[in-house]
Order: structure tokens, then sequence, then C-alpha cells
């Protein structure tokens, strides 16, 4: 049997981190997955998330299965975060998952089981594991233009031309916030616009939300899916708290499945309890209790912003640090979109072939389409980044 296994092909972003691991080079710059890292180079554990698995350790009293959706206390405060009464939240179906990654999954098994026609658009480029999970389950994906590798903006007028082509009941896949691997971001009137495409296509929204609070800050992150969830009459919304909570690997996410009619709310719930059941029964409880502990802890809660927003901060100084020392190197602005993207990512817009220069010359890893993690950067390496994008010519 195993014999018949095809080699299949490698994710580009873990092929970088095995890469960046094997370089014996003193010195080597990790741009490649998204992971924050502090400027002593440690991803390290939130204090609010420290205090609340210190209090579940002494309070717990058992591990017993929770139930197929999770506990309806984290849908709740997870709901709350991202949504903020924008819907009511008895229109609203949503189960615990195994990360963002699991969100989106049961997102597209859901489109499938409900409308096995329907085609996923995507933008061009998106995070690959959407095209990866969306071709494992034979789901058609449609590429939309989303970036402009002139003004490394959004291409608003492509993609406005490329949505054009949806049919009733085809989903469009958007990035909440911080687009990945992009960092160029839709503003709200440009939301609204698409709002108003999906109503006049009758397409469905799907929306992944992986980075709030990295952007502009926890409520303006998230003001676009609001705004979609209460103007279109259905959408699903996949959150992850692996990096606004730093607990990557504890895998919590939420899947919200949200409908202007109450009544859609029971069978979108059923449904959802049954993928969870199907692929991994119980979703994972750990980080997802402890993100409800601090969400619902005001104490808690507030410390958890404060670090949050200083890390969002710094991720913001460094794009503008960079952006400067681009500047002042090679004596144009034609840097400039780094300061103005948001979140985890900037796509620098170069070549694989320079993206390889960097890494052979400099010791420099960042995905091949040139995806940077702005958060693997700290105040000492960006002048080390920017001599060696203009060394290579870029
Ligand atoms: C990334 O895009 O680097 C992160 O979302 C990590 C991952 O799973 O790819």
């Amino acid at each position: 049997m195993f014999s018949n296994l095809k080699k299949q092909p490698t994710d580009k972003i873990m092929a970088m981190m095995g890469k960046f691991r094997a370089d014996p080079r003193v010195g080597k710059i990790d741009l490649g997955v998204g992971v924050y890292k502090n400027a002593e180079g440690v991803t390290p554990v939130m204090r609010a998330v420290k205090a609340a698995e210190h209090k579940l350790w002494e309070e717990q009293q058992s591990k017993a299965y929770v139930g197929l959706v999770g506990d309806p206390a984290y849908a709740d405060a997870m709901i709350g975060l991202v949504l903020d009464g924008a819907v009511p939240r008895e229109n609203i179906g949503a189960a615990a998952t195994p990360g963002g990654t699991g969100a989106v999954r049961q997102a597209f098994e859901m489109i499938k089981m409900a409308t096995p026609e329907a085609r996923v658009f995507v933008s061009n480029p998106t995070w690959p594991n959407h095209i990866s999970i969306l071709n494992y389950l034979g789901i058609e994906v449609v590429p939309y233009r989303y970036f402009d590798s002139e003004t490394r903006g959004v291409d608003f007028a492509g993609m406005m031309e490329d949505l054009d082509g949806l049919k009733a009941g085809d989903v469009v896949l958007l990035h909440g916030c911080c687009h990945n691997p992009t960092g160029a971001n839709l503003n709200l009137a440009e939301w609204q616009q698409v709002i108003d495409v999906l109503n006049t296509k009758s397409a469905i929204p799907m929306i992944d939300i992986a980075y709030q609070g990295f952007g502009d800050g926890l409520a303006e992150d998230a003001a676009a899916t609001r705004l979609v969830a209460s103007s279109v009459p259905e959408c699903l919304i996949a959150a992850s708290c692996s990096k606004n909570f730093g607990i990557y690997r504890e895998r919590t996410g939420l899947l919200m499945a949200v409908s202007q009619d109450a009544g859609a709310k029971a069978l979108t719930q059923e449904n959802l309890a049954f993928l969870n059941r199907q692929n991994y029964s119980f979703p994972p409880d750990h980080g997802a209790r402890l993100v409800t502990m601090i969400l619902n802890d005001d104490k808690l809660r507030a410390d958890w912003q404060n670090e949050l927003e200083a890390v969002r901060l710094e991720m913001l100084g460094l794009r503008e640090q960079l952006a400067d020392e681009l500047q002042r190197l090679s004596g144009s602005d034609r840097f400039g979109f780094l300061a103005q993207h948001r979140g985890m990512f900037s796509l620098l817009g170069t070549t694989p072939d320079m993206v390889e220069v960097l890494r052979a010359n400099n010791a420099i890893y960042m995905v091949p389409d040139s995806r940077m993690n702005i958060a693997g950067l700290d105040t000492a390496t960006v002048p080390i980044l920017a001599k060696a994008i203009i060394d290579a010519g870029i």
C-alpha cells in the first residue's frame, strides 16, 4: 500500500523553516514562518497566558471531554472579540477548531457539503495553504487580482474586475486584516464596494482573520470583518488565536457561520459539530480555555491587550525603520510601501532568484515569493537587511 503513495509537494514556508535550521552561519536572519520574535529572538509566552495557565493548573479538576464544538464560553468570548455585537449572538453557529488552519479546513468542507459546485475565489497571492487545502478537497480555485507589483499596494480595480466573474453561490476568500503574504490591505470604502459586489452576485464571503491586533489595533483590525458580517446574508469567519495570544502550538481557532436569519443557527451549529466529529471529534481545549479566561477577566484582558499593543507598535517601528533605512541607502521612496503595509508580512516584490541571493550572500531567509516576516527583525538586523537588499540590486 505505502508504495502507492506519491511524493507530496513541500509547503514553501515549511521548507524555509528547515533550510534556516540547517544553516550553520552565525547571524543568520529568519524572516520565514509567521511567528513573532522579540528583540532577543524569542517567541515569548505572553504574561496573561502564563497567569491563566497558572490559575488553570491550580483550579482545573478534570480533563474529561468538553463538547464537540468546544466550550460555548470560548465561542462567546471569541465572537465578542471578533464581532463585538455586529451580529446578534443567536445568529452565529460556532465551533472551536485546532488553530486557524483547522477553522479554514472546516469552512472549506462546509462549503463543499452545502454547495459542491461552488468555486472559491482567492486573492493572488494568498497564504499557500489555502490553495493546497482547496486542491486537496477538490474545490475549484479561482484567483482574483490583488497585489499591484508596481505600487506594492492593492490592485483594487483588477480585483473588482475579477470579482465580476462571480456566480451565485461562489465563495470569496478574504483576509480580514494584515493580508498574508502581501501586507497590503483594503480600506473600509473598498471593503464596502466588495460587499456590494458580493450581494449583487449572491456570492458568499469567507473571512480568514489570523492577525487581529497586529495591524492597526484590535477593533480597527476587526472593522472590515464586522462590516461584512452585518451586511451580507451569510458568511463564514475563520479566526485564529495563534498570533495575537502567542499560543501557536496550542492550536486554537474558531469557525463561525454567520447568518442574518436566527433560524439558520440550529442547522449550521449541527453541521459544525458533525464536521468536528468526522475530522477529530473534540477540538483541543487548553488554548481555548486560556483565551476564555483572559477575555473574561478584566485584569488579564487589560494586560494581554497591553502586551499585544506593544508587539504591534514594535512591528510598526521596525517597518518605519526599514523604510527609512532603504530610503537613505537607495535615495528613493520606492520602499515606502513597507511603512504602509500592516501586520507581520510584507511582500518585497522581487524574484525568487533575488531571494536566493539574499540567502546565499547574507544568510537572510524569506519565502521565495519574497514575503518577509517583519517580526523576525530587530533594530540591529534592520540595517543589515536594508544593505543586503540594496547590495543585491533589488
Ligand atoms: C505563516 O503564514 O507563516 C503562518 O501562518 C504559519 C503557517 O502555518 O504557514
